[in-house]
């Protein structure tokens, strides 16, 4: 799967984003090894505390169905009625998440077309090991 497709998967799965809140939609795409891919978009909430980011909601739903082992994320993000074509980079939290499940050489591609890896954007990641 190319980073372009990964990004369109995202860009697809921001369409779904419930953020009435804020009014910034994120979509995300996860690429495992097998070539399964988990979306996710934000979801609000009017107690704003359980909002949930497109990343988070991207790899539970990979983790919940037992994929592990995960290659590449996309991540596209802007406000709403924009067409979210600049680089939208995951939150700390979002960051963290993803480094107890995923590698350091997680590739995240952008829709302005840059990627980095995860090890990049979370050096020194927090573990209890
Ligand atoms: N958001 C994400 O979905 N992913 C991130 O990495 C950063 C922020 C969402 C949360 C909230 O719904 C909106 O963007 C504004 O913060």
């Amino acid at each position: 799967m190319t980073s372009e497709k990964l990004i369109e998967l995202a860009k697809s799965a921001r369409e779904k984003a419930y953020a009435p809140y804020s009014g910034f939609l994120v979509g995300a795409a996860l690429l495992s090894e097998s070539g399964e891919v988990f979306t996710g978009c934000n979801i609000e909430n009017a107690s704003f505390t359980p909002t949930c980011c497109a990343e988070r909601v991207a790899i539970f739903k990979a983790v919940s169905e037992g994929v592990t082992d995960f290659r590449a994320l996309a991540v596209v993000g802007g406000k709403a009625g924009e067409s979210a074509s600049d680089a939208c980079y995951p939150c700390g939290v979002c960051r963290q998440v993803l480094s107890e499940h995923a590698d350091a050489s997680l590739k995240i591609y952008f829709a302005d077309g840059s990627e980095t890896t995860l090890g990049e954007l979370l050096p020194w990641a927090f573990d209890l090991k």
